[in-house]
């Protein structure tokens, strides 16, 4: 794939990722009748690079062309939304599913359950229409919702265990697990105060 490729397959994937970003905004400030209650706490966003979108159709044995990414990548979009707590990811979702002009493509539940390692996030991935003058095309939107606690167990175990195989590896992973549990106590239990402040 050439740079000029790159960019030209990159572009729906921006269009379609601005205007999820704009309707998380608006869901933001719209969600909650108090405005000091927002539900996201944070969002992050990127358009996956040319050489990680090669390096994973290598991976999945198909080709490097733009046809191939289109059709085996989901994910060259992605937002990562971070919500103070578990309520607040189930009520966005369902005010985004609710938009008739957007699809669901994948979804997958890991805070219902969560992977074997302690991973707990909600992914989903959204269709979003992108229409020219002949026509119109749905491109894949990736959007990670966790809360501020899952993101920091998610962001310290790719830091620690991504690609490392420490010496004390069953240690760790038990220590991992563990503290996912301990964490969503903690959530668990700061959502109980707010609720008594609101
Ligand atoms: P990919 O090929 O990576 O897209 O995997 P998948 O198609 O099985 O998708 P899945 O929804 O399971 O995971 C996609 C993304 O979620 C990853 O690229 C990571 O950003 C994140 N993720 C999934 N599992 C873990 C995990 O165990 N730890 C951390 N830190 N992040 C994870
Ligand atoms: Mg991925």
């Amino acid at each position: 794939m050439t740079d000029e490729q790159y960019y030209t397959l990159i572009h729906p994937y921006q269009d379609a990722m601005n205007l999820i970003l704009t309707r998380l905004k608006i869901l933001n400030h719209t969600a909650y009748e108090n405005e000091d209650f927002q539900p996201i706490h944070s969002i992050t966003n990127r358009i996956k690079e040319k050489e990680s979108i090669e390096n994973k159709l290598v991976k999945k044995r198909v080709s490097t062309s733009m046809q191939d990414a289109k059709s085996f990548l989901q994910d060259i979009a992605g937002i990562r939304v971070i919500c103070f707590f578990e309520k607040d990811i189930r009520h966005l979702v369902e005010c985004l599913k609710k938009q008739s002009d957007l699809i669901v493509i994948k979804e997958k539940d890991y805070i219902t359950a969560p992977k074997p390692n302690g991973y707990r996030s909600y992914h989903v991935i959204i269709g979003v229409p992108i229409y020219y003058m002949d026509g119109m095309e749905y491109y894949p939107v990736e959007i990670q919702f966790r809360t501020i606690s899952m993101d920091f167990w998610a962001a310290m175990e790719h830091r620690i265990c991504y690609k490392n195989q420490p010496f004390n590896e069953l240690e760790m992973k038990n220590a991992f697990l563990q503290y996912s549990e301990i964490l969503e106590k903690m959530e668990k239990s700061f959502e109980v105060y707010s609720e008594n402040c609101s």
